[in-house]
Formats: C-alpha cells, sequence, structure tokens
C-alpha cells in the first residue's frame, strides 16, 4: 500500500527503521552496513532501504529536515508500513557547556518551538519523550562499547536561522542540544502507540562559534550509526 511520500508495499519496511534526515546518508548506511538490501523508496529521491544487520531485518529511510518532514514520513511508517520502532540518526549543535563536537546524545526528552502538538488538542503542554525501551537499549548498548553518551533533553527547533537567538534561554534549562525533528517523531510515535529515539552526534557548537570539519562529521556519524544499529540488535 503506497502513501503520497512512500512508494513501498506495508512488508517492505522492518519493524525498526532508522531515519538519517538525508536520504544520501540512508543510502551510504545500506551500503556500508546492511546485507541483501532492497531499495524500498524513490519518491522525491527521499531514499530508503530495506536490509539486514548481522541477520537482523532493518529499514533506512531519509526522513528530510525539520518536523514538517519528519512528521509525514514517521506518520507513515507507523501508521501504514507496520514500523514498530524509529531511531533518528542525525546532528545537533551542542548547547550546554560540557557538550563538545563529535559527542554522541541520547534525546530523553525533546523540547520544542513547533506548534505540531497544536493537533491533538490537549488542555496543557505535551512533554515528548523518547521510548524508555529504546532509550535504555541505547544506553546500554553504549556502554558495552565503550562509547559515551550525554542522555537528557534536546530542542527541537522550527528554525535552523533564528533571528531570537534563543539558545542561551535553552541552556539555563540544561538542554543539551538544539536539532530539528525529535519532537514531532516522539509525538507521532506516542499518538501511534510506537517508539521513538533521536541519537545525535554534536557537528557543532553555535554559543563557541565552533564547527566540525567534514571528515569529522563522517567518522563522528559512523560512530552513531554503529551504535544505533548495535542497538538494534539488542532489541
Ligand atoms: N541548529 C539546528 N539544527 C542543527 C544545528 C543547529 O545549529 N546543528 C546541527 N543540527
Amino acid at each position: 500500500m503506497s502513501t503520497p511520500h512512500l512508494q513501498g508495499e506495508k512488508g517492505d519496511y522492518a519493524p525498526v527503521v532508522l531515519m538519517p534526515g538525508d536520504p544520501l546518508r540512508a543510502k551510504f548506511i545500506a551500503e556500508t552496513y546492511l546485507d541483501n538490501v532492497k531499495c524500498v523508496n524513490e519518491i522525491r529521491s527521499m531514499l530508503g532501504f530495506t536490509g539486514t544487520y548481522k541477520g537482523v531485518p532493518v529499514s533506512v529511510q531519509g526522513s528530510g529536515m525539520g518536523q514538517p518532514s519528519i512528521g509525514i514520513y514517521s506518520y507513515e511508517l507507523f501508521n501504514f508500513f507496520g514500523v514498530q520502532s524509529i531511531i533518528r540518526v542525525g546532528t545537533a549543535g551542542g548547547i550546554k557547556d560540557e557538550i563538545r563536537l563529535r559527542d554522541l546524545i541520547l534525546a530523553q526528552g525533546a523540547c520544542t518551538n513547533s506548534n505540531f502538538a497544536a493537533q491533538y488538542e490537549l488542555p496543557g503542554t505535551y512533554a515528548p519523550i523518547a521510548s524508555f525501551r529504546l532509550l535504555r537499549a541505547a544506553a546500554d548498548t553504549a556502554d558495552t562499547l565503550g562509547v559515551p553518551v550525554n542522555v537528557g533533553n534536546v530542542f527541537s527547533s522550527d528554525l535552523f536561522y533564528d533571528d531570537a537567538d534563543s539558545l542561551a534561554d535553552w541552556k539555563k534549562m540544561n538542554v543539551l542540544a538544539i536539532e530539528m525533528e525529535a519532537a514531532a517523531l516522539y509525538m507521532n510515535a506516542a499518538r501511534a502507540g510506537k517508539e521513538a529515539l533521536c541519537i545525535c552526534t554534536v557537528s557543532d557548537c553555535p554559543l563557541r562559534g565552533e564547527y566540525t570539519t567534514a571528515e569529522e562529521r563522517q567518522t563522528s556519524f559512523t560512530g552513531m550509526i554503529e551504535l544505533a544499529l548495535e542497538t538494534v540488535r539488542n532489541l
């Protein structure tokens, strides 16, 4: 059953899907780490693949940038393709002082300036959180691999270019990093009764004017993918 944005049939996606923002990263992950790979989506060049990692079925689907985009793809995967768990694998800008370039972050919660939750017409403020099962599996896997991770809140912003320059405000609330997708992903998972987690590697620290090189981004990206895939094996 294809949807407006995903052309696959229902069984085309594995129960667990890794979601990088960049579709070419989805291709890189599939080609580098998966066996028996099949391309399952090419609509809008938002590439998706299904294969196996050390024998475990797993899919990789690009999400695009921002909450509207990941909102569409994750909604369709959860509600129309029978996907149970989505692990976003992305980059983030470090906010908290202790967060350094190339650090890994497990987004336990996701603050946001997005209006995404308005659709639920709740009588209060919704708190988007990661699935505890996925979060615990990722933290335990990181421990086993000897990979340090930072666990806490991220800020899912609708703005990459922010006239109000609001990062210092989020910093005072101990928010670890800024990215642009986790909150909508967590809300879609909650609404569908499914599971989601966002893992990020810190690509820049905007408050300190620090940026990784393309090569550093690639290296820290592969570390994050290995953590995500080993987490899937441990579920
Ligand atoms: N802002 C928003 N999203 C990001 C950033 C940032 O500085 N860095 C990586 N993803």
